[in-house]
């Protein structure tokens, strides 16, 4: 059989760039060399595509070289170039986490190039993206999630005091962040009211939209979800940070920010329900190919809430969306034959409709 030639686009201008490195150190390395032909393309910070001339990798992140007769010009319609000839690319796994790679931003470019592609489209990128709209759609689909209020840049400038009116609507202590980021940053917990304007300053930094959220005191409990229409939810996980809460630091820095748990240690009961609101909250976002759906228990009630969505979930062999796959016997190479089947399902299904009469 021949092999596919599976483009991994990866690196990129969010801040979640080092992360993307060591995703794709994974990818690339299990990609089933029997049935794909890797193709590296890295993005560098500042969103120049440079093609990639190793051919193998043993460190934890993938190497990304910025060779000028390297770089990569697309043409819409073309396809992609490197020094005048076309890059054969059959297929693209974006390994790219956060804005301009989970945002619909890429998803939107990769459908003008007419390329399949691993992971959900455009709308539902971009509703995973962002924190509001995502929250706004489950909540009204009746899933759980954390009272917010979201206040724009602007309003927030003409009218300062609105902040505080949603802290007092709220109670402190509340959570700050930018609707669309990643990885915690610009995300803060505010604890006295003196600390709010700082907090959404920050958040500002990174959005010109920022949640205030109430703050939950949980459990976090991540669930995987693989499929179109038909989806397979796996068995949740735990983070347990050991942080304030799970702050970038605990993320990537500290290699003992926090401990993971694969399968969480749940009742049968509160296990059936997250993945029950999983599967819910993945389809009304649209949602195919893949995600990872993050969930607070409050631990005195037992309350359940969908915190967020990831289209694009860290993706090293050890990160909690593979472990949780992993755990009920889906392998970190099938998974990728799977997400890749999925993309390529999806992008058979668009070609086979008309967009003109
Ligand atoms: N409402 C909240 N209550 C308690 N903890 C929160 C809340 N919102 C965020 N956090 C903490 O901040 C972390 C990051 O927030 P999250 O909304 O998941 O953003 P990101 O997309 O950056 O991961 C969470 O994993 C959790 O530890
Ligand atoms: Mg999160």
């Amino acid at each position: 059989m021949e092999q596919i030639h599976c483009g991994l686009l990866y690196g990129g201008r969010s801040g979640e760039h080092e992360v993307s490195l060591r995703s794709a150190a994974s990818i690339f390395r299990y990609l089933d060399r029997n049935k794909y032909f890797p193709v590296p393309v890295g993005i560098s910070k500042t969103g120049d595509w440079f093609f990639q001339t190793f051919e193998s990798c043993g460190g934890p992140s993938l190497p990304l070289e910025q060779a000028e007769e390297n770089r990569v010009t697309l043409v819409p319609g073309r396809g992609f170039f490197v020094k005048g000839a076309q890059l054969r690319l059959d297929f693209i796994f974006p390994v790219l986490h956060g804005t301009f790679g989970e945002d619909g931003t890429l998803q939107g470019l990769l459908d003008l190039m007419d390329i399949p592609y691993a992971g959900p489209g455009v709308l539902a990128s971009a509703l995973g993206m962002d924190k509001e709209k995502a929250k706004f759609i489950w909540h009204y689909s009746g899933l759980p999630v954390v009272p917010s209020v979201c206040l724009s840049k602007t309003e927030y400038a003409g009218n300062p005091a609105s902040a505080l009116a949603a802290a007092d609507k709220l109670c402190l202590p509340l959570f700050v962040k930018p609707v669309c980021a990643g990885s915690s940053v610009g995300i803060a917990k505010v604890k006295s009211a003196g600390d709010l304007h700082a907090a959404l300053s920050s958040a500002f930094e990174f959005d010109t939209r920022v949640l205030i959220e109430k703050a939950v005191s949980a459990r976090e409990i991540e669930c995987s979800v693989v499929g179109s229409g038909e989806i397979r939810v796996f068995p949740p996980g735990e983070v347990i940070p050991r942080h304030e809460f799970y702050d970038y630091s605990a993320k990537y820095t500290d290699p003992d920010g926090a401990e993971f748990k694969v399968p969480a240690r749940l009742t049968a009961e509160e296990s059936a329900r997250i993945r029950e609101i999983a599967a819910k909250a993945y389809q009304v976002l649209d949602m195919s190919g893949m995600a990872r759906i993050d969930f607070f228990i409050e631990k005195h009630t037992g309350e359940i809430f969908i915190n967020e969505i990831n289209t694009i979930p860290g993706f090293t062999d050890i990160s909690m969306f593979p472990r949780m796959c992993e755990a009920a016997g889906l392998l970190y190479p099938e998974l990728l034959d799977r997400l890749i089947e999925l993309g390529f399902e999806r992008h058979r299904e668009r070609e086979a409709l008309r967009f003109s009469l």
